[in-house]
């Protein structure tokens, strides 16, 4: 990648060094996780605590430590899964605004279904909205959207639905979560698993050739790993073969300015695997 003047400013006002494109080939793969285990536990109900005050800081949104892993899904949850898994996209988004799987859906403004052109060639994996994107339907609108955004400028790439720019520079953004969790306390595991089918179906038909992982929120979603992010960044995994990149989340990396070249590197190692044509590449 050569870098415009404007980048190269970009870069410095933001602290962050010029990047010059690491070899793809030498990247480790790492191999795709095993499938979610078989169903065995009991349907979960609609979340009472998703209402009630949260027990978690308000600023604990990002945070980076280890999480429990999710509960096994129910056979109602695999039903649920399946016909998720055969909508198109407005039905999907439809079927997202309309949802009431959980208990979030009691304190939501609006369900953050994501944002970007369903032709985008990445695809960013949040953790859920905040109270600026439950307000605006939209999500990273707030201050790690800010950062998000500056880093996407600075490697060429926009979250716009519309304009003329080719699909290698299209972004399209959503979160593990599609509603905000009251006073942005993290997301339980029983929310994840009802919440869980959209994105998998966003995946699915956006086919993106790159997905960048932000967050332990994400990372258990997507690889179905509690390992913590600063373990498993700095390689390539794959989720349903697609090249998957894990990062510190925008929100952490405004609390830990040490870790934005971390992130930056990793924004690098994901743009290599998006420009790429290899074998890693899912046919479009
Ligand atoms: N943090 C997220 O993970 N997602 C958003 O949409 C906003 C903040």
């Amino acid at each position: 990648m050569t870098w415009t003047e404007r980048q190269r400013e970009m870069l410095q006002a933001m602290g962050l060094r010029v990047w010059t494109a690491p070899v793809v080939e030498a990247v480790p793969v790492v191999a795709e996780p095993s499938p979610a285990p078989p169903p065995t536990a009991a349907s979960p109900k609609p979340s009472p605590s998703a209402t009630r005050p949260a027990p978690a800081p308000a600023t604990n949104r990002g945070a980076e430590a280890p999480t429990e892993p999710p509960p096994a899904r129910s056979a109602d949850l695999e039903g649920r899964a399946s016909r998720i898994a055969t909508l198109d996209w407005s039905a999907l988004r439809e079927e997202a605004v309309q949802c009431r799987a959980c208990g979030l859906c009691e304190s939501r403004k609006q369900v953050v279904f994501g944002t970007g052109h369903p032709n985008a060639r990445w695809m960013i994996v949040g953790e859920a909205p905040g109270e600026q994107e439950d307000l605006q339907g939209e999500p990273f609108v707030g201050a790690s959207g800010q950062l998000l955004d500056n880093m996407l400028r600075a490697l060429g790439l926009t979250r716009a639905a519309d304009g003329d720019g080719p699909d290698s520079q299209r972004v399209y953004i959503a979160n593990t979560l599609k509603c905000r969790p009251p006073r942005n306390r993290n997301p339980e595991p029983a929310e994840m698993l009802q919440c869980e089918p959209f994105l998998m179906r966003q995946i699915e038909l956006i086919r993106p050739r790159l997905i960048l992982a932000m967050g332990r929120f994400a990372v258990q979603a997507l690889l179905r790993s509690s390992e913590p992010v600063g373990k498993l960044r700095g390689k390539v995994h794959r989720y349903q073969g697609v090249p998957l990149v894990v990062t510190y989340h925008p929100a952490y990396l405004l609390r830990n300015l040490p870790d934005k070249a971390r992130a930056w590197d990793d924004l690098c190692l994901a743009a290599s695997v998006a420009e790429g044509d290899g074998p890693h590449v899912a046919p479009r």
